[in-house]
């Protein structure tokens, strides 16, 4: 075969990858047809590895199949811890890449010079800046969702000044670099600012926003790949990191719209520090609470039960008991379905997630609009784990700090449960009056137990 043949051949395989790449995010957006999504990513992602392998210009192939073994040694292991420690194993995927993405424009630059165009510089130094800063950043990251790092925002007097003086200063260099790229040591410097400033941007963040500064982080490190594939006239790598960089970023502005905040209040509003003060006025307000007896009884009287899963479920891991409560309740002939915010829990999907590990039919889980009309004809309301998504102060409540974010209308239904530990306040750190009101019952303790509990009493009473 002539080398313009194989070369043919790679672009055929590379369409073929980037058409996978596609269905994959199209595939992945539903839970009926997410496995054949993540198939079709790893089958594309395959395909475009071996492809880039076959490429003429691959002259040998030891390096590369020492690294594949040490990456697989990496990657095998990461690929298999606990759910809970999904998001901090994502932001090391996005270092990881990054962090390569970021090396081979170094590559790029210092093989290039000094015949690297001025156009060619301006791509690189782009590149290597958001691979820079995206590293770091989502080590920081990890850091602090794996509690190495302090989880609170980290924050001093001028702080944006300060950060964002650091990005300006990457900039400038970066220009520098352009008017004349034969400077590698202002290169050099230029990456180490970009790291810098990677540090400072995600440490001012508090932990519990994480999933969303690592989505964003997602989304520049699919933009320094298809940066990278102009630096390397790869169009299967513009493709897959355009894919990536819009896709994480579409993301990300879900999360921020489901939590009614904007980017800026994120990335620079030190949100998720518990304003205890408003808790503490309401304490002589009166809540009522039942035993997982009462609890079983209404349960078992209800002819519609919507669950609404939040945070406190995947803390106490209680998703298999729940699934044990939905099978007794169907067969006692109780309508049971499940009621999903779009941010309930840490992480996009976590519920989902949760669930579909429980093997829950995914036609039981409804979308919080879907929930909304279900909820003013449903008997009772159970609510396991989950707090702020079923704030009613979000509708009511001007000066809530959640003002405005859409939540689940639990307060609709006829009869409330709530099952959590304590009055604590969730994420948002802020009193619920959900839990003061006359339908709601509060069933204090932990949701694998409380849930264990209330299924031992519906099977006692069964037999
Ligand atoms: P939260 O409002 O955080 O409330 C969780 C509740 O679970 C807590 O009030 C806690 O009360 C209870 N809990 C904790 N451990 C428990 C256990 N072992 N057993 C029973 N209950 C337990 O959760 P949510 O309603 O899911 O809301 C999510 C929040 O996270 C939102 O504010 C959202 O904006 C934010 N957020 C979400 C995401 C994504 S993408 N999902 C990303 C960033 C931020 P006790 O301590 O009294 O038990």
């Amino acid at each position: 075969m002539s080398a313009a043949q194989t070369l043919q051949i790679i672009d055929a395989v590379y369409i073929v990858a980037v058409v996978l790449f596609i269905l994959a995010i199209k595939w992945l957006s539903s839970p009926g047809t997410a496995r054949h999504g993540v198939l079709a990513g790893e089958i594309g992602a395959a395909l475009a590895v071996a492809a880039t392998l076959a490429d003429p210009q691959v002259v040998q192939y030891k390096w590369i199949i020492i690294t594949l073994i040490i990456g697989a040694g990496i990657g095998i292991p990461l690929g298999m811890v606990k759910m809970t420690a999904v998001p901090q194993r994502t932001a090391l995927s996005h270092a990881f890449g990054a962090l390569s993405a970021a090396m081979i424009g170094i590559a790029e630059y210092y093989v290039g010079i000094p015949r690297v165009t001025r156009f060619e510089m301006g791509e690189i130094a782009l590149e290597v800046i958001i691979g820079s800063l995206t590293f770091t950043g989502s080590l920081i990251a990890a850091g602090k969702l794996q509690e190495i790092l302090p989880q609170r925002p980290i924050v001093y007097k001028g702080q944006n000044v300060v950060s964002l003086s650091f990005l300006a200063a990457a900039l400038l260099l970066a220009v520098a670099l352009v008017v004349n790229p034969n400077y590698p040591h202002l290169f050099l410097i230029m990456v180490a600012v970009a790291l810098a400033f990677g540090v400072m941007l995600v440490t001012p963040i508090g932990g519990a926003d994480m999933p969303t500064v690592i989505s964003l982080l997602n989304s520049y490190a699919g933009f320094s790949a298809a940066l990278l594939g102009f630096v390397l006239n790869s169009k299967v790598l513009v493709v897959a990191g355009a894919l990536d960089g819009s896709s994480g970023f579409i993301l990300s502005v879900i999360m921020c719209k489901a939590m009614n905040r904007s980017f800026t209040n994120v990335m620079f509003g030190a949100f998720g520090q518990v304003q205890s003060s408003g808790v503490a006025q309401k304490e002589d307000r009166t809540v009522r609470s039942a035993t997982p007896e009462e609890a079983a009884g209404i349960l078992a009287a209800a002819s519609k039960v919507v669950i609404v899963p939040g945070y406190g479920m995947a803390v106490a891991q209680a998703q298999h008991k729940v699934r044990e409560l939905f099978d007794i309740l169907t067969k006692k002939g109780v309508d049971v379905t499940f009621g999903i915010h779009p941010v309930a829990g840490r992480m996009p999907g976590h519920m989902n997630v949760l669930l579909a590990e429980a093997d829950i039919p995914y036609d039981r889980l409804k979308e919080m609009d879907d929930v909304n009309s279900d909820l003013p004809q449903t008997d009772v309301a159970l609510i396991i784990g989950a707090n702020d998504v079923t704030n009613p102060a979000a509708r009511t409540d001007q000066g809530s700090p959640i003002y405005g974010m859409p939540i689940l209308d639990v307060d609709k239904a006829q009869t409330v449960m709530v099952i959590k530990r304590s009055m604590s306040p969730g994420f948002a750190g802020i009193d619920n009056p959900l839990y003061y009101l006359d339908k709601t019952l509060m069933l204090f303790g932990d949701a694998k137990g409380f849930v264990g509990d209330i299924v031992r009493e519906l099977s006692g009473g069964h037999h």
